[in-house]
């Protein structure tokens, strides 16, 4: 009796997540309306850049071109171009970082490795590479 309680109640609380995560997608992206609160100083931009290079670069490419994708998975996304598949607002970028794309985490979460302000960093970085 308690366990079906339980139970149901996990269900429906994944039911609603995936529900919100829907619409946060349709918005733009999770975090879409998070604020950059570190300002795109040539000194963020290339802190960014050189984290970039140790943890981003070899999915990515060295320019952001984007590169091959693994078997079955999404292509690792050009970060130069004007296409945005997960939001297109610094928060949006931050947040796909930060936490991963979801459903496959081809895109894994970097949030325990990359502290917040470095990931403002690699967002005033990515920002810099399409100019
Ligand atoms: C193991 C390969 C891999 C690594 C390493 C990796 N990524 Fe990704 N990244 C991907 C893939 C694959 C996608 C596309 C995921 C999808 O569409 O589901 C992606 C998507 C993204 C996006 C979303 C682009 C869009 O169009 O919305 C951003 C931003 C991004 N990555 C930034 C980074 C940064 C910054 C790093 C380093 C901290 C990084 N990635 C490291 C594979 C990788």
């Amino acid at each position: 009796m308690h366990t079906t309680t339980a139970l149901t109640a996990a269900v429906a609380l994944v039911a609603l997540a995936a529900v919100s995560a829907q619409d946060a997608h349709a918005a733009g992206g999770q975090g879409a309306s998070l604020k950059n609160p570190v300002q795109a100083t040539p000194v963020s931009i290339e802190a960014g850049q050189k984290i970039y290079a140790r943890y981003c670069g070899a999915c990515h490419g060295p320019k952001g071109q984007g590169g091959p994708s693994a078997e079955g998975l999404p292509p690792p996304s050009n970060l130069t171009d004007t296409r945005w598949d997960h939001g297109s607002t610094d928060g949006a970028i931050f947040t796909a970082i930060k936490s991963g794309i979801p459903p496959e985490y081809a895109m894994e979460p970097w949030g325990d490795r990359i502290k917040d302000p470095d990931i403002w960093n690699l967002v005033n970085f990515i920002r810099s590479l399409r100019k």
